[in-house]
């Protein structure tokens, strides 16, 4: 019988020197600009790893800058009321990451004199803040020499040590973590690990790697780059489909608090199963976590409020208050439709 082949984390030959020397001199034609890369800053750093959780970077791009105007402090978010802060994080998802950099923000400020700590203990007992992202803001703020793993580097590393485990699995994350603390330089980490991102962006992609114009190709153990990372089994995305009442008095729009999925926003109030409905007057289609989630809108007159959860408000007052983006763009649509754009009275479908 054939035994698994063990798998620890090898050196990488010729010499973790010559490797670093490669990728620093790539580095140094090719970076991205990325405006997160121009601060020391670590608030701004600790704002930008937390928005490059789960997400692209050309996604995060449009809301960092605006983010730093409206919150340019530590402090500043600190004092900012919980609407304010989501309805700057609208439209990135994942709400529960803003939601701990609020909490976060008046921890600092009461533990810390508002000022981020350099250790990544004391950054971890913050919330929201893992392994990852304190050894980043430890890394991109401080410039201290920490290994770091995410997406990126995570496909890098497992194609140059020809990563044999799922590196979501818990035995392919602890190699990940020895391999990147093996090859994280003592002297110019930020630098270094800014390199590796950048090359698993624009070199080592996850479809069609560019293998042939790959700085450190020589130092690559994978003989098929694009068949890893090997990943674990996804979970399965699941349909599921909501119905929500668009209910008007004159120019205000009925609106419920989120309790559940986007705690603290507000949202078309829900319709209750079995209602009784005519034809929708809206439908569309968006992804959230693993499930794929069909949006119908009805049309409904008046009807009691229930004042606990549920609250008018003036069209125009809309865009101060947060609200998840498949229903703030279900309502701009309808509201244009009625032409709402063209009287001051938005003229409601149907009304
Ligand atoms: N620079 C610093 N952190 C980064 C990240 N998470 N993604 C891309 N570039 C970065």
């Amino acid at each position: 019988m054939r035994r698994a082949r063990k798998q620890s984390s090898p050196a990488l030959s010729p010499g973790t020197g010559e490797f670093r020397r490669a990728l620093s001199g790539w580095f140094e034609k090719h970076s991205r600009d990325l405006p997160w890369r121009r601060t020391r800053d670590p608030y701004a750093v600790l704002v930008s790893e937390v928005m490059l959780q789960q997400t692209q970077v050309s996604a995060v791009l449009p809301y960092y800058n605006e983010w730093l105007s409206r919150f340019p402090t530590l402090a500043s978010l600190a004092r900012a009321r919980e609407p304010q802060v989501l309805r700057a994080w609208e439209g990135l998802g994942y709400y529960a990451r803003a939601r701990n950099l609020h909490r976060a923000a008046k921890l600092i400020v009461q533990k810390f004199g508002a000022e981020l700590p350099d250790d990544p203990e004391k950054l971890q007992s913050l919330p929201g803040v893992g392994p990852y992202t304190a050894n980043a803001v430890t890394v991109f703020a401080y410039n201290h020499s920490r290994p770091i793993v995410e997406a990126n580097t995570a496909r890098v590393l497992a194609r140059l040590f020809d990563l044999r485990h799922p590196i979501d699995s818990a035995a392919g994350r602890k190699i990940l973590w020895e391999m990147a603390a093996q090859i994280t330089p003592a002297r110019a980490p930020r630098k270094f690990h800014s390199a590796l991102m950048d090359l698993g962006a624009l070199v080592c992609t996850a479809r069609n790697p560019s293998c042939q114009i790959c700085p450190v190709k020589k130092f690559c153990r994978a003989r098929k780059p694009e068949s890893l990372p090997i990943k674990g089994r996804r979970a399965r995305t699941t349909a599921l489909r909501e119905s929500h009442a668009l209910i008007t008095r004159g120019d205000h729009l009925l609106l419920q608090k989120c309790r559940t999925r986007w705690r603290g926003m507000w949202m078309l109030p829900p319709l209750w199963r079995g209602q009784p409905t005519d034809r929708p007057i809206h439908r569309s289609v968006f992804s959230f976590t693993n499930h794929r989630i069909t949006l119908k809108i009805f049309r409904e007159r008046q009807r009691k409020i229930d004042r606990r959860q549920q609250r008018w408000f003036p069209v125009g007052a809309l865009d101060s208050i947060p609200l998840p983006s498949p229903h703030r763009r279900a309502i701009a649509t309808l509201l244009n439709a009625s032409g709402a754009k063209r009287s001051r009275q938005p003229r409601w479908l149907g009304s």
